[in-house]
């Protein structure tokens, strides 16, 4: 499906956020963990999200679903059931990367994990690293790409220096660190999106952080509970930027989650001079607070100047980097992001992805092989942008649309679907 976005000669209104992504994954599949129902209210129903109910029902969970809350009845932490094929992730790198985690500890029983075709290029060498040092065993396609496949053990404890900052990773780890034999450690490179040690604290389990050092103590069962999934911030950021770069604009979003782990873009934003007004979350110490933070947020349209993304920054802001490469083409000067070569093993390569897609809108942007640099160009003309089965490429090129001089058409419209089914009836709305 092709979208044409004309240039917004209104941006006014409010959204809701819609809930969040990452948290939708770690509540279903933590409520599958466990030996009591887990109530979930907010889950995000989009195609990502439908792969992990279906994934964990195929597991020997049982999900109810009504119109304000999902009831998952886990199968246990040990008591996983073996599928008859391989289970189907479709688009979900965070399912294919977490799930193993709780595959690893069903002793003498195996699963394959597969699903499309972008999936099948995104490496899983980084979690069969650490499940293999607990007493997993883990063989992929070409030594690290799916199907691949998961045969549970008895797990020892370990502790892992984690090589990149990927939440990903630690949360697998600390997963499958549940049933394990003695607390297990992850060494993070810098901090990263810590959904899944608020929500196992919300669950009665032991998790705590020592500087750059996150253990977790083995349980013998999980306990259940009450789970609330907030608005994803990385959905929200869309229309904050849009509100940032469409003259005129003023964009509220409602209950966006704002995890301080999760906010390096709404940092990034103010930086560069954004007027973005909302209660942001104060960077965290070394207690997990186990519920999710949450606020109102409004942006105003106003002048932008460039700025450094990189270090720390970069894991608080991963997924909205795209964002900043537009943001950085209407800023006074130069705006460059280093230190971010994940960005090529996303769901698609997103430093090609947003290089070329806004250089071809008439942006000039230069890639790196960590990053890119954006020349502000005192805005973009417009053009032709395909999304190549990128979610975040559609929603990114359709932004670009919003504040262009001559409009944009969006190629693969439809990707959106995987994180934001209501994207295009939001876009409607704040166009008035
Ligand atoms: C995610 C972590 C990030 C992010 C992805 C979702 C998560 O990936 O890019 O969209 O939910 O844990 P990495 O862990 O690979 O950095």
């Amino acid at each position: 499906m092709d979208l044409q976005v004309d240039p917004a000669t209104r941006l006014r209104g409010t959204v809701a956020a819609p809930p969040d992504k990452s948290v939708s994954h770690r509540a279903a599949l933590l409520g599958a963990m466990a030996s009591e129902p887990v109530r979930i209210t907010g889950y995000l129903d989009a195609e990502d999200t439908r792969s992990t109910l279906a994934a964990v029902a195929v597991l020997g969970a049982l999900v109810d679903r009504s119109e304000e809350e999902i009831v998952v009845r886990g199968a246990g932490l040990r008591e996983a059931r073996e599928t008859a094929g391989p289970i189907d992730v479709g688009n979900a790198g965070t399912l294919m990367r977490l799930l193993p985690g709780w595959l690893a500890a069903q002793d003498g029983r195996s699963f394959t994990i597969d699903g499309d075709a972008s999936i099948r290029r995104r490496p899983v060498d980084r979690i069969a690293e650490p499940l293999r040092q607990m007493g997993a065993e883990v063989e992929a396609t070409d030594g690290r790409f799916p199907p691949f496949t998961v045969r549970g053990a008895h797990l020892h404890s370990i502790s892992y220096e984690m090589p990149v900052a990927s939440a990903q990773v630690k949360s697998c780890v600390l997963m499958a660190g549940l049933a394990a034999e003695d607390p297990t450690t992850v060494i993070e490179p810098h901090p990263s999106r810590d959904h899944t040690e608020r929500m196992l604290v919300r669950l009665g389990a032991g998790v705590h952080r020592y500087g750059r050092h996150v253990t977790v103590t083995p349980v013998d069962e999980l306990v259940g509970g009450h789970l609330h999934v907030p608005g994803d911030p990385s959905s929200a950021a869309f229309w904050l930027a849009a509100g940032a770069i469409v003259a005129g604009a003023e964009v509220r979003v409602t209950g966006v989650g704002t995890n301080w782990t999760r906010i390096g873009f709404l940092r990034v934003l103010q930086r560069m001079g954004a007027d973005l007004r909302g209660e942001l979350e104060p960077v965290g110490d070394d207690v997990f607070a186990p519920d999710e933070p949450v606020a109102d947020l409004e942006v105003r349209g106003g002048p932008l100047h460039g700025t450094v993304v990189e270090g720390e920054e970069i894991p608080l802001a991963i997924d909205e980097l795209p964002l900043v490469g537009l943001l950085g083409c209407f800023a006074e000067g130069e705006t460059v992001v280093r230190g971010a070569a994940e960005l090529r093993l996303k769901e698609s390569d997103r430093i090609a992805a947003v290089v070329d897609g806004l250089n071809a809108l008439g942006g000039d942007l230069e890639a790196l092989p960590d990053g890119f640099v954006v020349r502000g160009s005192g805005g973009l003309r417009g053009g032709v942008i395909d999304a190549a089965g990128d979610h975040r490429t559609a929603m990114l090129g359709a932004i670009a649309g919003l504040a262009s001089r001559e409009g944009v058409r969006v190629i693969g419209m439809e990707a959106a679907a995987v994180s934001y089914p209501g994207f295009t009836s939001d876009l409607a709305l704040l166009r008035g």
